[in-house]
């Protein structure tokens, strides 16, 4: 009979359930793995009434009650599963301080409160671990910090917001507009009543804040990353990518050049060649540049029950195995860095810009001064009539720094007669 380790569930929704279900279904290999025999104890809920896709059976007690979750000195770990900022702060912390380990899904708690929470858990001599907060199933984490830990991470690109990717791919190949992909993201219950998170970029804003700190040891501010999202994207912008060679994708960007770092979530053109323009659907990937393994990427599921309770009963069991040698306590993460962002001036990109322009003599000529004493030069261009008087520009520009077209395109802002409507960064292969 092995030694029982008992645990204790914040929250019996969509992942807490999917949780419940795999430590049941995998009971043997999971007690193999770690010399434990792991029963869930008590699962934290709001309503006892609700009824539950996954019952539990008899031994699992459901309750609404904190205190018979946190301070059972029988609940070795606790599982937070639970969502929200504030509440699933105070559990945690209650959970640390009372010596639990703790495995958390939250992205939102650890991109905000990931360093206090972690000093508390090594003032505490706990484990703390949270890989299902990025990227759902992929085992994304633990493998910038484990099978990378060698290497330089000199770039971190990812498609980490499933419901953006599964609307951004409904647009492009089912020429749905805006609207018609996030009512079927909603319908199909990839996306919220309220899509705020997802559609503006702060999702995976949370993300990118969570590899950065893993990939480059860098605590960078929520406020810092430049973010924004998809809401509101024309069919027009899907359809001239698509001619052009390229698919639109939210992209999350993390990248390091001289000890300082740049992160921004943004739609962004990838070439059709590129690896994660065939990332499609909700699927999610994490694109990684280090600078001795070259280049890397890491795709799956980025949310849902089954894959998101796979990351967290895999941080079970490692705190389980941590339990059994004596070695709960090391952080995740060890690797830390002083935060420096990099200057506009030295991040380069291609972008592309759409724009409206009068169609009257001159004014293209403007344009491309404008641009030339920016220094800013064009790849491509395309120009078709918008109507009688006015005419779509599209521009391809080269790679330029951000503080380059940032002056290009604040020159045009004073051009009554051109209008940027769209402006987007390139990545080619
Ligand atoms: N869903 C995914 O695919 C996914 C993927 C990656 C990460 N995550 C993260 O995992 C966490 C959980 O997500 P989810 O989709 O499973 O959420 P969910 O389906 O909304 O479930 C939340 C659960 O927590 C309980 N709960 C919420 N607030 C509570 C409170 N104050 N006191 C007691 N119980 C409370 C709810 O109780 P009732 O059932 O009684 O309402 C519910 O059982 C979130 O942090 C999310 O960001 C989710």
């Amino acid at each position: 009979m092995k030694e029982k380790l008992q645990v204790g569930v914040l929250g019996f929704g969509t992942v807490g359930s999917g949780v419940v279900h795999i430590l049941e279904e995998h009971k043997s290999k999971i007690s193999q793995v770690t010399g434990y025999e792991i029963a869930i104890k008590t699962v934290l809920v709001r309503d006892l009434e609700k009824k539950r896709r996954h019952e539990t059976t008899g031994s699992i007690k459901l309750t609404t009650d904190p205190d018979e979750v946190l301070e059972d000195p029988e609940i070795g770990v606790v599982v937070e599963v639970m969502g929200s900022i504030t509440t699933a702060r105070e559990y945690i912390l209650r959970a640390l301080k009372a010596g639990k380990q703790v495995v958390t899904a939250n992205k939102d708690l650890i991109a905000l409160h990931g360093d206090e929470l972690v000093t508390a858990a090594q003032e505490n001599q706990c484990d703390l671990f949270y890989e299902a907060s990025v990227a759902g199933g992929v085992p994304i984490l633990r493998t910038i910090v484990n099978s990378l830990a060698a290497d330089k991470i000199k770039k971190v690109m990812g498609i980490v917001n499933g419901t953006t990717n599964f609307m951004l791919t409904k647009m492009a190949t089912e020429q749905k507009t805006y609207e018609e992909a996030l009512l079927e993201a909603q319908n199909l219950g990839f996306a919220e009543a309220d899509p705020t998170n997802d559609v503006d970029g702060i999702d995976a804003a949370y993300k990118m804040v969570i590899l950065t700190r893993l990939a480059f040891g860098m605590n960078v501010r929520l406020d810092d990353v430049k973010v924004a999202g998809i809401r509101g994207i024309s069919p027009q912008d899907v359809v001239i990518s698509d001619q052009l060679g390229y698919q639109v994708k939210l992209v999350g960007l993390a990248e390091e050049r001289d000890e300082t770092v740049s992160v921004h979530v943004g739609p962004a053109l990838l070439a059709k060649a590129h690896p994660l323009a065939g990332v499609n659907h909700e699927n999610n990937a994490v694109f990684i540049t280090g600078a001795a393994v070259g280049e890397t990427m890491f795709y799956g599921p980025g949310a849902g029950k089954g894959p998101t309770a796979i990351s967290v009963v895999s941080d079970l069991i490692i705190a389980a195995k941590n339990i059994r040698l004596g070695t709960t306590g090391n952080a995740f993460n060890n690797f830390k860095h002083e935060t420096k962002y990099t200057p506009d001036e030295q991040i380069f990109s291609k972008y592309y810009l759409r724009l409206k322009m009068n169609d009257k003599t001159g004014t293209f000529l403007k344009l491309t001064q404008i641009f030339a004493e920016a220094g800013v030069g064009f790849d491509k261009i395309l120009q078709k009539p918008f109507d009688e008087y006015t005419a779509t520009v599209v521009i391809i520009t080269h790679v330029t720094s951000k503080a380059q077209l940032e002056k290009a395109l604040k020159r045009t802002k004073q051009e009554p007669e051109i209008k940027l409507i769209t402006n987007y960064s390139v990545v080619e292969v």
